[in-house]
């Protein structure tokens, strides 16, 4: 794709990923225009744009990716060529407390936003270099054993939880634009990823947080489900080699290469926040592991194979888990104005629930 200035629509730019996102392409291409739409629900928080909100070059939208009107407004509006699509009720237990959400805003929304994209492309002449970006997730593909080789981009869906149904069924609109009507569109599925901003719920936030707070651990079953994790910032630039030169109509596969067990991963976390986080209330920090009733419909491991995006577009993950950790770990630890205030009554509340359910 050729550079120039470009306008970018960021779906879901105040959570996570889509965050991490924004802040990293607003710092590589000064060029750019960045439209963030966001419907700012338990998951959306202004304080992870903080270094960007107030440059002109950054334009936020608080609304609903649902509201076919307003999409074409802001495509119009903004000129925008490039769609990175992160928009996403994204947390399996709360697909498994209520999943309607999930179909709306996973499913729906992912409609409306291709077809006002489709409509906002043809009225342009259908430009070759606009961009329909889909991010979406290694949950599709279902669940693997040991031994089981990867994912890769022609492992069949078989997704297990009401998040990863919702995904797949958006997955496959996005598809279906690229084959009916040529829509420039390109799929991503990605493992977990961990880094700042990640919601406190999640489990690696979730994790430092209680240590932090000598609050227990909760462990789902034994611990023995295995996730490749994947560092956001390694995410984000293989989202930009995607953008800059994947092929339309194609899907990517991204993914750490970290494949670690639950238990492992959190005795990890204990060892590093041991080493670098001042007066624990609780020490040896492993003692707050708790072993709790597993989640139902738990999808036992995750692996990606990410060859393709290796091979075709160069992209190599920066970070090892250990790296990656003690970075997301330390910004927990200097940050707690972040995340303190998200611990509310709503959260609370949701902390009741799911760990009565599970
Ligand atoms: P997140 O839950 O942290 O953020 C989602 C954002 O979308 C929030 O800011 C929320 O306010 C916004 N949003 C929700 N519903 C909306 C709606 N109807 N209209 C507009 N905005 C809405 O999620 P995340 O972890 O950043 O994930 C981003 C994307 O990446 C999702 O599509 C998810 O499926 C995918 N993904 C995430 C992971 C992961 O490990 N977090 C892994 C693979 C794929
Ligand atoms: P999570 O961060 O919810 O991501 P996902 O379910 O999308 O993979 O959970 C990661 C793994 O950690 C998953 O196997 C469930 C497990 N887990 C726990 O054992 N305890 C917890 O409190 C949470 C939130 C997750």
């Amino acid at each position: 794709m050729e550079r120039g200035r470009r306008n970018l629509l960021i779906t879901g730019g105040a959570g996570f990923i889509g965050s991490n996102f924004a802040n990293y392409w607003y710092n590589r291409y000064p060029e750019d225009k960045l439209v963030i739409l966001d419907a700012l629900t338990y998951a959306g928080n202004l304080n992870n744009l903080s270094l960007i909100l107030n440059d002109s070059r950054v334009v936020f939208v608080k609304g609903n990716i649902c509201d076919a009107p307003l999409v074409s407004k802001i495509l119009q509006e903004y000129d925008i060529e490039i769609i990175a699509h992160f928009a996403a009720e994204s947390h399996v237990d709360r697909s498994i407390l209520a999943p309607g959400t999930f179909i709306q805003t996973n499913v729906v929304g992912t409609f409306t936003l291709l077809d006002c994209f489709r409509h906002h492309w043809e009225k342009q002449g259908k430009p070759p270099h606009f961009r329909f970006l889909h991010v979406s997730t290694d949950e599709v593909y279902g669940s693997l054993e040991i031994g089981d080789p990867p994912f890769t981009e022609n492992t069949a869906y078989a997704p297990n939880s009401p998040y990863s149904a919702s995904k797949a069924g958006s997955d496959h609109l996005v598809r279906a634009y690229y084959k009916t009507y040529q829509l420039p569109t390109i799929i991503t599925n990605c493992s977990n990823n961990y880094g700042p901003y990640h919601f406190p719920e999640k489990l690696i936030p979730l994790m430092c947080i209680n240590i932090l707070l000598g609050k227990p651990l909760p462990i789902y079953g034994k611990g023995e489900n295995i996730r490749d994790w994947l560092y956001v910032e390694d995410h984000c630039r293989a989202l930009d080699l995607v953008i800059h030169k994947g092929k339309p109509g194609d899907r990517y596969n991204i993914g750490g290469g970290n494949e670690v067990r639950n238990i492992d991963l959190v005795r990890l976390i204990c060892k590093i926040m041991d080493e670098i986080a001042p007066n624990l209330p609780v020490k040896p920090s492993e003692r707050l592991i708790t072993f709790v009733k597993d989640r139902p419909g738990h999808d036992f491991r995750y692996a990606m194979d990410s060859s393709k995006i290796q091979r075709e577009l160069g992209w190599q993950p920066l970070e090892s888990l250990e790296s990656g950790l003690k970075a997301t770990l330390q910004w927990y630890i200097d940050n707690p104005q972040w995340w303190q205030p998200l611990l509310s009554k709503e959260y609370q509340e949701y902390y009741r629930q799911v760990y009565q359910m599970v």
